[in-house]
């Protein structure tokens, strides 16, 4: 193997080959499993998706059935993992509350067998049902509030908001939620998904391996994004004030929140499914003035960065859509973890189907054969 050039960002360098999905960045495609992710938005359901994702191929009918069977009943969390998130500080942000509970479940869960497919099945449902669970509880705990049992008649995204809101929801909303939790599940090799498969390379246990995910996905350039676009069209304020601050932030060459892919050089196909299911709720229940400004820049951004191939992205639209959907804005990024475990679970499989650790090389740039300098001479 010939030594390659530093790629910061390691940008176009493959770091693994994958079935898991595929993005076609120039035509704004996206399809997990070969599947297009407009059909699987149109048809499928999100434990659908995170079965095909996982598994790699639809479930049929009664495999589908026994899943959902088996997270229904491991929705449950343990009493201790609720008395470890009531010690957290009320002020702490969800995802550091999410990435110290799914670390905490590999402590009650600790044997690993990762060559037993009934070990990996458990895990993978364990995590996909009791995510939810943890940060539906975190919200209210922190509110000074004892958290809301799972319900086991009620769907996957269903019972989440329920868990919330502590009322059954509106059908449409909890349809609604199931498409963005498929939009989000899967995507690629990003810096969480990337950051997933290196910790399941040191074969260590699938807990871990989410706990390391969520803690990459927290950042503002990642999944952290989807709650800075709410804060900005808030700051923004008006349409009127759309451009005068494009303009401040080009000036001082600051990020648009929301805008720009490494991959994807046109607009995001979720931000365009997801814009879509903004405006059925704003037709279900009523609009909201920040679409308007966030249509108006999208305007003003493609005429001032389209040409560079700035559009906006999965994090663009999925906060308004949040927003109507009455959940607070600091959850937007857990919802976004809730929904890609899915991805990361099945890059998790991958991974170990073929293992290798992750032991990248690096380009040295520091000095050599310095003299070691006494305390008192420095
Ligand atoms: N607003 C203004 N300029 C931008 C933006 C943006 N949102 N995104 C990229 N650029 C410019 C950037 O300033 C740079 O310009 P120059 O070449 O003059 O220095 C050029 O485009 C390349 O940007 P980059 O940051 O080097 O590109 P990248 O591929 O490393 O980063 C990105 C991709 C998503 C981190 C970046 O577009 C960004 O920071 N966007 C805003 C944050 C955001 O919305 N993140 C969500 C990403 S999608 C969902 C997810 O991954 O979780």
């Amino acid at each position: 193997m010939t030594a390659c050039e530093f790629q910061p960002g390691l940008e176009g360098i493959p770091a693994a080959q994958s079935k898991v999905s595929f993005v076609d960045g120039q035509a704004g495609k996206l399809e997990y499993r070969g599947v297009p992710i407009e059909a699987l938005a149109e048809n499928s359901s999100f434990l659908e998706t995170a079965y095909l994702l996982i598994w790699g191929k639809f479930p049929r009918a009664d495999d589908l059935e026994i899943l959902q069977a088996e997270i229904t009943h491991h929705r449950r969390i343990k009493y201790r993992i609720r008395d470890m998130m009531k010690c957290f500080p009320e002020s702490g942000h969800p995802m550091d509350a999410l990435q110290a509970s799914a670390a905490a479940l590999g402590l009650f869960y600790s044997r690993r067998a990762l060559d037993d497919p009934s070990y990996i099945r458990g895990a993978v449902v364990r995590l996909l049902a009791k995510i939810p669970t943890m940060v539906a509880a975190f919200e209210h705990i922190r509110n000074g509030n004892d958290p809301v049992s799972p319900r086991d008649d009620l769907s996957y995204a269903a019972n989440f908001l329920y868990m919330l809101h502590e009322q059954e929801p509106d059908p449409l909303f909890a349809h609604i939620l199931d498409i963005c939790l498929i939009l989000h599940a899967e995507h690629t090799m990003n810096a969480s998904t990337f950051s997933a498969r290196v910790t399941a390379s040191t074969l260590t246990d699938p807990y871990a391996i989410i706990a390391s995910a969520v803690g990459t996905l927290a950042g503002p350039l990642h999944g952290g994004a989807n709650e800075e676009v709410i804060m900005m069209l808030d700051e923004i304020g008006t349409v009127e004030n759309v451009h005068p601050y494009l303009e401040e932030k080009l000036a001082t060459k600051s990020k648009i929140m929301g805008f720009g892919h490494r991959v994807y050089k046109v607009k995001d196909p979720r931000a365009k499914i997801l814009q879509k299911l903004a405006e059925q709720l704003f037709a279900h229940s009523g609009s909201d003035p920040a679409y308007e400004i966030a249509l108006e820049l999208e305007k003003a951004v493609a005429e001032k960065l389209g040409e560079r191939g700035i559009y906006p992205n999965v994090d663009f639209y999925s906060g308004l859509v949040y927003q109507k959907l009455g959940i607070p804005t600091d959850l937007f990024t857990p919802i976004f973890a809730i929904a890609r475990v899915a991805g990361w679970l099945a890059h998790w499989r991958e991974q170990l189907e073929t293992n290798r650790i992750y032991r990248p090389s690096q380009v040295y740039i520091g000095d050599h054969k310095l003299p070691y300098i006494p305390p008192d001479q420095r």
